[in-house]
C-alpha cells in the first residue's frame, strides 16, 4: 500500500480469522453469548479445507456397540505416543459426545443406523478395553462427507447468530503492543484491493494447517499455514512442528483424499504379490492399526520391492469385494474421486494409494481453552494475552506426535466451542479496546508494501516448488541423520532466497501473485521450524520415524519442542508435556495406570 492508501478499520469484541470447522464453531459460539464477533476468511466460509473431510468425527456415543469416553481418550493417548497433553485429551474425550448432539441439533445431516440413531464406523486407532478389545465403531460419519455436512451447517449456525462476515479479505500480520498483547488483525479485501485494519480484545487464528509446504497433499491449496506464518513473525514459538501426518491412502499421482472410512467399512491394502500386508505387521488391528503405523509399513513394502504398478511404486486399496449398496451408501464421494482421479471403478478394481501429507499435529502452542501459549522458563504455560488458536493451526495438545483419524473433526468443534467459553469469560462487551499499536500496523503495512514490490529474481511459484521438493524429499515418512541434516541445509538456503522474491503483478485486485507470495512468506517459516526440529530430535515418535534412532526414548524426549523462526534461523526450545489430568480417578477420571507408557503396538 501507499502511504496516501486509507485504511479502513473495525472495531469488535472478538475477530477469528479462518472459518472452516474450528472457526466457525468459535464464531459462532462467541456470537451467541452476545459478543461482536467477526470472521475473517480468504475463501467463501463453506469452501474452507474441513468441506474436504471425508471419513467422520470421533465420539463414544456406543451407538453401534460398547464404549466409554476413557477408552477414546486412552486411543487417543496411545495415538499421540504419549506426546498429548493429559488434561488436553481428557477434555476432547469427554466433551466429544456432547458436541456431536450439539451438531446433531443444530442440523447436521449424520447417516443413521436401522434405529434411527448417528450411524458410526470404525477407524484406525480406535478400540475398546484400553486396547485390548476388538476395534469400536466410533466415528461418527454423514456418508463420506461429513466434514463436508458440518461446515455448511456450522456457517448456517454461525449467520443465525450474527457472526459478521469478512469473505476474501486475506489476513496478513498480527497487531500487537508493546508488551506482547495481540490487539488485532490486518487485512486486504482481495476483490477490491482495500487495507483494512480489525481491532479486538481477542483473535482466534483458525487457519487450518500448512500442508502445502510438501509437495503432495491431501491438503487444499489455500493450506499454507497463515496463522503459524503470523505467529513466527510477532516472534512467537510454533509447537512440535516435527509430527507431519502421511495418510496411507492418498490416490497415487494425484494426492486426494480416499479416506479411512474405506478400511473401516471392510477395505484393505495389497503389495504386488496380493499379500494383505498389514496383517504381518499389526496382527490385531491390521489396516485399522494408527495411520503413522500404516503408513510406514506402506512405505516397506514398497522400499522392500513389494510395491505395485510399473515402477512398483504404491500399493492397491480394495473395496470391490464390498456390496456395492455399501459403496452407494456410506463411501459415494470416494467412488466417485476414485474414478476421476485414479480412473478406477472400485466396484471392480483396486484404487492405486500412497502415504500422503495430510495433517500437522504441531502448530501454534495453546492450553485446552485455545489461549496462545509463549511458553518462558519460569513459566511453561504462560498465555499471550488477546490470542488464541484452535483447529489445525493450534497445538493444545491433543494429537502429540500422531494424530488419530476422526480425531480431527472433533477437536475442531471441542476447541472451538471451548474457546468460546473462555472468551465469554475472560470478555468484557462494555469496555473499550485497546487503540492498536501504531509501530506494530506500521511494520505489517510496511511488510506488505515490500512484498508487493519484490524485485528480485525468483518468481514465487520456483521458490514454492523447491520448497515443496525439498521437505517431501527430506521430511518424509522416514527420515534419518542424514536426510534430516540435507533438509536444513537445503531449506536455509531456500528460505534465504525469500529476500529476493521476483513479484510481477502490483495491482491490488484479484492479485493471485501477490496472495500467493504472501501464502509463502507463511509457509516457509513453518516448513523451517519442521525441518529443524525433526533433525533435532534423536527417537522415534509417531510420525517422526527417525532411522537412525528408531526407539521411543521418554526419559530424553518426553517433551514439547518450541521452534522460534526468523528468516532461516530456527531457535529450539522445549516445554514439559502435561502429565496430569483434569480429573482424579476418585471423581470419575481416568486410572492413570491405564495410559501410562507402553510400547505402541496394534
Ligand atoms: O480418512 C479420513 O476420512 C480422514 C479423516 C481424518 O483425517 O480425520
Amino acid at each position: 500500500m501507499t502511504a496516501s492508501q486509507e485504511i479502513i478499520h473495525h472495531t469488535y469484541d472478538v475477530v477469528v480469522v479462518g472459518a472452516g470447522g474450528a472457526g466457525l464453531r468459535a464464531a459462532l459460539g462467541m456470537a451467541e453469548q452476545g459478543l461482536k464477533t467477526a470472521c475473517v476468511t480468504k475463501v467463501f466460509p463453506t469452501r474452507s479445507h474441513t468441506v474436504a473431510a471425508q471419513g467422520g468425527i470421533a465420539a463414544s456415543l456406543s451407538n453401534m456397540g460398547p464404549d466409554h469416553w476413557q477408552w477414546h481418550m486412552y486411543d487417543t493417548v496411545k495415538g499421540s505416543d504419549w506426546l498429548g497433553d493429559t488434561d488436553a485429551m481428557e477434555y476432547l474425550a469427554r466433551e466429544a459426545p456432547k458436541a456431536v448432539y450439539e451438531l446433531e441439533h443444530y442440523g447436521v445431516p449424520f447417516s443413521r443406523t436401522e434405529e434411527g440413531k448417528i450411524y458410526q464406523r470404525p477407524f484406525g486407532g480406535h478400540t475398546t478395553e484400553f486396547g485390548e478389545g476388538p476395534p469400536v465403531q466410533r466415528t461418527c460419519a454423514a456418508a463420506d462427507r461429513t466434514g463436508h455436512a458440518i461446515l455448511h451447517t456450522l456457517y448456517g449456525q454461525s449467520l443465525k447468530h450474527n457472526a459478521e462476515f469478512y469473505i476474501e479479505y486475506f489476513a496478513t500480520d498480527l497487531l500487537m503492543s508493546e508488551d506482547g498483547e495481540c490487539q488485532g488483525v490486518v487485512a486486504w479485501k482481495l476483490d477490491d484491493g482495500t487495507l483494512h485494519v480489525f481491532n479486538a480484545k481477542i483473535v482466534v487464528l483458525a487457519t487450518g494447517g500448512y500442508g502445502r509446504a510438501y509437495f503432495s497433499a491431501t491438503s487444499a491449496h489455500t493450506c499454507t499455514g497463515d496463522g503459524g506464518g503470523m505467529v513466527a513473525r510477532a516472534g512467537l514459538p510454533l509447537q512440535d512442528m516435527e509430527f507431519v501426518q502421511f495418510h496411507p491412502t492418498g490416490i497415487y499421482g494425484a494426492g486426494c483424499l480416499i479416506t479411512e472410512g474405506a478400511r473401516g467399512e471392510g477395505g484393505y491394502l495389497t503389495n504386488s504379490e496380493g499379500e494383505r500386508f498389514m496383517e504381518r505387521y499389526a496382527p490385531t488391528y491390521k489396516d485399522l492399526a494408527s495411520r503413522d503405523v500404516v503408513s510406514r509399513c506402506m512405505t516397506m513394502e514398497i522400499r522392500e520391492g513389494r510395491g505395485v504398478g510399473e515402477k512398483g511404486d504404491h500399493i492397491h486399496l480394495h473395496l470391490n469385494h464390498l456390496p456395492k449398496e455399501t459403496l452407494d451408501l456410506r463411501l459415494p464421494g470416494i467412488s466417485e474421486s476414485a474414478r476421476i482421479f485414479a480412473g478406477v471403478d472400485l466396484t471392480k478394481e483396486p484404487i492405486p494409494v500412497l502415504p500422503t501429507v495430510h495433517y500437522n499435529m504441531g502448530g501454534i502452542p495453546t492450553n485446552y481453552w485455545g489461549e496462545v501459549l509463549n511458553p518462558t522458563k519460569k513459566d511453561p504455560d504462560a498465555i499471550v494475552p488477546g490470542l488464541m488458536a484452535v483447529g489445525e493451526a493450534g497445538c493444545a495438545s491433543v494429537h502429540g506426535a500422531n494424530r488419530l483419524g476422526s480425531n480431527s473433526l472433533i477437536d475442531l468443534v471441542v476447541f472451538g466451542r471451548a474457546a468460546a467459553i473462555r472468551a465469554g469469560k475472560v470478555v468484557d462487551p462494555e469496555a473499550s479496546n485497546a487503540p492498536t499499536n501504531q509501530a506494530s500496523l506500521d511494520k505489517a503495512l510496511g511488510r506488505f508494501d515490500d512484498i508487493r514490490y519484490a524485485n528480485g529474481s525468483i518468481p514465487t511459484a520456483d521458490l514454492r516448488d523447491e520448497m515443496q521438493q525439498t521437505m517431501q524429499e527430506d521430511a518424509a515418512v522416514f527420515r534419518t541423520d542424514k536426510t534430516l541434516a540435507e533438509g536444513v541445509e537445503k531449506m536455509q538456503a531456500v528460505a534465504g532466497k525469500m529476500s529476493d522474491l521476483k513479484v510481477t503483478d502490483r495491482s491490488l485486485i484479484w492479485n493471485s501473485d501477490l496472495m500467493e507470495s504472501l501464502e509463502l512468506t507463511n509457509l516457509m517459516p513453518n516448513a523451517m521450524a519442521t525441518i529443524v526440529a525433526a533433525e533435532a530430535r534423536k527417537e522415534s515418535r509417531g510420525a517422526h520415524a527417525h532411522e537412525d534412532y528408531p526407539d521411543r526414548d521418554d526419559k530424553n524426549w518426553r517433551k514439547h519442542s518450541l521452534a522460534t523462526v526468523d528468516g532461516a534461523k530456527v531457535t529450539l526450545a522445549y516445554r514439559p508435556v502435561h502429565l496430569d489430568p483434569l480429573t482424579d480417578e476418585d471423581q470419575g477420571g481416568i486410572d492413570m495406570k491405564k495410559i501410562a507408557p507402553k510400547a505402541r503396538v496394534y
